[in-house]
């Protein structure tokens, strides 16, 4: 639909009463696929953006952000034209000046233009860069399946070795194990461009014979990229996926010895790892080591079952991108966690453990309440004045009523409400009230802040913290 036609379409659902406010005739929804997050949620996304940031600081990766808009064809030529995202689920559009555009459905591609554009090939390799933020896929939704979900994304990028595979498979594993997630990373190898093309056969073979139990798009697909049918999740093609000859038995020598290598580092750095023969990963740009991240069953030791859940996150080297995209020859690596579907992980977890395993936000050691016009405006100064000082705060100024404000003190377990009223204000006095014991007592308003202090370092003190 042309946009003006659309913009027609959209006003046409507001109805224009003669006088009054123009309603929209239906009340505005959701997207569907799309999630708000509230308030109460984000303690969770405050704590992870924290430890991201922290792991960015510990293993020297940089922030960067590209934009959340891309060339559509970056994505057709990196991601690769048979895959699901390029196929069924970009956003993708044609804007005003006629340039044919898509959300990011990934990092990866945008963060390797961006390499290529900045030209920090010129930079000390290898570039480690990460990014935080928000993707989109018009996938059907369902429960971990979002249209737009947020992704942590790290990728080095300039260094082939595996030592390099090693430290991502770390760094998503460090984050899942801070969060108390039980990761459990599969991985495989799915070559490089000179042993592959021999794998590719075997498995065309492997499939032709069995054309007639596959899904649609592996039929499809059988002839034109065979390794996404290893990727299927449709039920029936499970059963030949299963079956299918491993990669790893087409190796050639070196992506051999890249992938032991890759192996014994994780196995020194104690990583639950299981080799998956099978994983392909759902995008055409890996080359050699693939993985994902699964959280375990339960908290039992001997668990070593991921949890019937799709993964919480994957990765893997892609040495051709670059070239691909008209830079030099420069093997890359990276990998990208959902993190809604991390908190979904976390909160079944606190669910099961009865714990809350995220922090809660401290509460305010001081409440403000004030009785009457005048008090409430110098309250609102002494809020400042207060927050001046160092102190958390709380206070509620468009409620009028002592005992709704105390209510509301009691309910962010402020340790201490200070009142001020007309006659405090008269006096140069202030109420100072022990939110757990009840006691109030009357002091010089000039003597506040070390009282308060004094008071706060005390037993006073510990009340403040947690609940
Ligand atoms: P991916 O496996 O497509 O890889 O996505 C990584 C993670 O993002 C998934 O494991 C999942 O947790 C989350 N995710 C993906 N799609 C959805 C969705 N529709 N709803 C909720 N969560 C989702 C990549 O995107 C690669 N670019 C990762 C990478 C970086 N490879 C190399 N560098």
């Amino acid at each position: 639909m042309p946009r003006i036609k659309k913009t027609e379409e959209a006003t046409k659902q507001i109805e224009k009463p003669s006088s009054g406010i123009a309603r929209l005739s239906k009340q505005p929804q959701l997207v569907k696929g799309m999630k708000d997050v509230l308030p109460h949620d984000q303690l969770y996304w405050d704590h992870i953006r924290s430890i991201v940031a922290k792991i960015g600081d510990d293993y020297r990766f940089a922030r960067i952000d590209t934009p959340i808009v891309e060339h559509l064809n970056l994505y057709t030529a990196g991601l690769g034209k048979q895959t699901d995202i390029v196929e069924k689920e970009m956003y993708s559009f044609t804007d005003q000046g006629g340039d044919t555009l898509a959300l990011r459905p990934e990092f990866t591609a945008g963060i390797a233009r961006a390499y290529i554009e900045h030209g920090m090939v010129s930079l000390p390799q290898p570039v480690k860069l990460y990014a935080f933020g928000p993707l989109f896929r018009h996938e059907k939704p369902q429960e971990g399946r979002l249209r737009q979900h947020t992704q942590w994304n790290c990728e080095v990028i300039g260094e082939g070795k595996p030592v390099i595979d090693g430290q991502l498979i770390l760094l998503g594993y460090k984050l899942l194990t801070s969060l108390h997630i039980k990761p459990l990373v599969q991985v495989n190898s799915i070559g490089c461009r000179s042993c592959r093309p021999a794998y590719r056969e075997s498995l065309v073979e492997y499939y032709r014979a069995r054309r007639a139990s596959l899904c649609e798009d592996c039929k499809r697909r059988l002839n034109k990229n065979v390794l996404r049918l290893l990727d299927c999740k449709v039920e029936t093609c499970q059963g030949l996926i299963a079956k299918a000859p491993p990669i790893v038995d087409s190796l050639c020598e070196p992506c051999r010895d890249h992938f032991i290598s890759v192996l014994e580092c994780i196995d020194e750095l104690e990583i639950p790892y299981q080799p998956n023969p099978h994983l392909v990963r759902g995008l055409d740009y890996y080359s050699r080591t693939v993985f994902e991240f699964y959280a375990l069953m339960n908290t039992d030791e001997s668990d070593t079952q991921p949890a019937r859940m799709a993964a919480l996150g994957g990765g893997g080297r892609y040495d051709d991108l670059i070239e691909m995209f008209g830079g030099q020859s420069t093997p890359a690596a990276g990998f990208g966690i959902g993190i809604e579907r991390v908190i979904m992980k976390i909160k079944e977890l606190e669910r099961a453990s009865g714990t809350k395993l995220i922090p809660r936000r401290v509460n305010p050691e001081i409440f403000v309440a004030q009785l009457g016009e005048q008090p409430k405006r110098r309250a609102m100064v002494l809020y400042e004045d207060l927050l001046r000082e160092g102190f958390t705060v709380a206070a509620e100024f468009a409620k009028d009523s002592l005992k709704a404000q105390l209510e509301l003190a009691n309910k962010c377990n402020a340790a201490i409400t200070i009142i001020l009223g007309q006659k405090e204000l008269l006096d140069g006095s202030i109420i100072i009230r022990n939110m757990e014991g009840g006691e109030q007592e009357v002091i010089d308003i000039k003597k506040l802040i070390p009282t308060l202090r004094r008071k706060l370092n005390g037993a006073l003190g510990e009340q403040q913290k947690g609940g």
